[in-house]
């Protein structure tokens, strides 16, 4: 059985993707503990989630530090102070810089409401939408400097239907989200995971 991963989340709003990882780990489904959530909101409900769950939940603004990588290094600095072995970016409205990168190298990943390459950037599911695209989707990805940009680990398709909205494809997608992003972390946990470039190869596949 694999070890328990100790993971840090850092989140912006409402966590229901904090939410999925945490029910994931406490159910078992998957070998690994949320050690600490930060957020750089103070009022994030993921905050609220974390501390019903007896994580550790702070707030970090980015106002209260001179310089982002100031501000990166305290962050830093508390994912350490809790063991944390992979930081899961849950809903993190900010491009994680190069103080964050370097203290875990292939240790961050993200989840974002679009297939990639297609959609970076902010509202993927829109952005989808207004294209035109008949499938939409999600991504498990590692990250790297350049947004929504680093290799692939898992993703999810979603049928346009001809009578969305935003809405209703924000929540089809993130019912994926909640799904793909638990089954993510365990490939990681299990050590299933190795980097060959961009290609993420998954052991027994
Ligand atoms: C999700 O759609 C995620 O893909 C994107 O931000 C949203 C966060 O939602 N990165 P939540 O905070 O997990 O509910």
């Amino acid at each position: 059985m694999a070890d328990s991963l100790d993971i840090g989340v850092l989140a912006s709003g409402s966590g229901t993707n904090l939410q999925a990882i945490i029910d994931a780990a406490e159910s078992g489904r998957v070998h690994a503990r949320v050690r600490c959530v930060i957020s750089d909101v103070p009022g994030a409900q993921a905050l609220e989630r974390a501390k019903r769950h007896g994580i550790c939940a702070e707030a970090v603004e980015r106002k209260d530090f001179e310089s982002k990588a100031d501000f990166e290094e305290r962050i830093v600095e508390m994912l350490i102070e809790h063991g944390v072995k992979l930081v899961c970016l849950a809903g993190y409205m900010r491009i994680v810089g190069r103080t964050v990168l370097q203290a875990f190298p292939d240790r961050i990943i993200n989840i974002h409401p679009a297939l990639l390459p297609s959609f970076p950037g902010l509202e993927g599911q829109r952005q989808a939408l207004d294209y035109g695209v008949k499938v939409a989707g999600c991504t498990v990805h590692f990250v790297d400097e350049k947004t929504d940009h680093g290799p692939i680990i898992r993703q999810a398709a979603v049928e346009v239907r001809e009578d969305d909205t935003v809405e209703t494809l924000k929540a089809r997608i993130l019912e994926q989200e909640h799904r793909i992003y638990p089954e993510a972390i365990e490939l990681i946990a299990q050590g299933k995971l190795t980097l060959e470039g961009r290609r993420v190869r998954i052991a027994d596949r």
